[in-house]
């Protein structure tokens, strides 16, 4: 494993070994002590879009480890793949750090940057799919409900790069994802077949939220505009009626359901401020946990990056 760009391209023992080093790193630094596994090196972090959680969490877990972390902006250096080409970037940033993690619009650029570097690329998000804050997921379901095989998550909204990593990493690890999208929004086919060809009946879709929730063990939802999107704001706030986590929605949901949200929440649209300071709500543990499973990804990934001799 050289790059960690989408669930789908990881095998199931790779997840779950991930998943394994992430409790124990968590454990150790909620014990006060460290891993110093990564000093001296260095983690280049391509922006294009904004971010809170990957951008604190990865510059975190890089000083965590005792490396350090360089953030980019897009204007910094002149857009990714337009002053220069990104396969030209791939190889610049070979010669002086030791791993880049890009969050872009274009999953492409993800993949051009993995075929041209020589140490490790990360996906931070791209219009795609959004695998890190899908691995900080589970291990959050783990931690709440003691397993993974078996769970089922209702997803309610657009079916997005979140979505689609959900629909793979629940395939992968056994669980089930029914994800209510009104239509024109639903996830696309090519992705649930994808899914379904890990684990056959893992994904299942419908445009109805009450039912998609009534055997659900968590339910999870993300904004209806992902960045990018903002000029059609108006258009899916409207489509998206009725689709929203509120109280009245929990009244169809098995009692005590866990409620997920990648955050950013857009309060009144996605999901109600009640819902989301609820005490069923595991949304902060989730937000927490990027960080936990971004230091187990670090150490996993350039740390064999090291013994290839750089
Ligand atoms: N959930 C997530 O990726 O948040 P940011 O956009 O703030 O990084
Ligand atoms: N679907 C959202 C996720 C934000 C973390 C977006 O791409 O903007």
């Amino acid at each position: 494993m050289k790059d960690f760009l989408s669930i789908d391209q990881c095998m199931k023992e790779q997840l779950e070994e991930l998943l394994d080093l992430s409790t124990k790193l968590k454990k150790k630094y909620k014990a006060g002590k460290r891993d110093l596994c990564l000093e001296g090196k260095t983690l280049a972090m391509l922006f294009e879009k904004p971010s809170l959680r990957t951008r604190m969490s990865f510059q975190v877990a890089m000083t965590d480890l005792g490396g350090a972390s360089i953030y980019v902006k897009p204007e910094d250096i002149g857009g990714i793949g337009k002053r220069e080409p990104v396969k030209d970037i791939a190889r610049v940033l070979s010669r002086y750090v030791h791993g880049i993690m890009a969050r872009t619009f274009e999953h492409q650029t993800v993949v051009e940057l993995a075929k041209f570097a020589e140490i490790p690329v990360i996906n931070a998000l791209t219009d795609w799919s959004h695998p890190c804050q899908v691995m900080a997921d589970v291990l959050t379901i783990q931690e709440h409900l003691g397993k993974l095989d078996g769970v089922t998550i209702a997803y309610i909204g657009d079916g997005n790069n979140v979505a689609r990593s959900l629909a793979f990493v629940a395939a992968k690890l056994d669980m089930k994802l029914v994800v209510a999208s009104p239509g024109g929004y639903e996830l696309d086919s090519e992705s649930i077949d994808k899914a379904n060809s890990y684990k056959a009946d893992t994904v299942e879709q419908t445009n109805n939220p009450a039912d998609a929730v009534k055997d659900a063990q968590v339910i999870y939802t993300d904004t209806w505009v992902s960045m990018g999107q903002e000029e059609e704001k108006q258009k899916r706030i409207k489509d998206f009626e009725g689709f929203g986590i509120d109280e009245e929605l929990l009244k169809n949901a098995p009692a005590g359901v866990k409620i997920m949200h990648c955050l950013p929440a857009y309060r009144g649209y996605e999901i109600s401020d009640g819902v989301v300071e609820s005490e069923n709500s595991i949304i902060f543990d989730q937000a927490e946990n990027r960080l936990h499973f971004q230091r187990a990804l670090l150490k996993k990934l350039l740390t064999t990056e090291a013994q290839r001799g750089k």
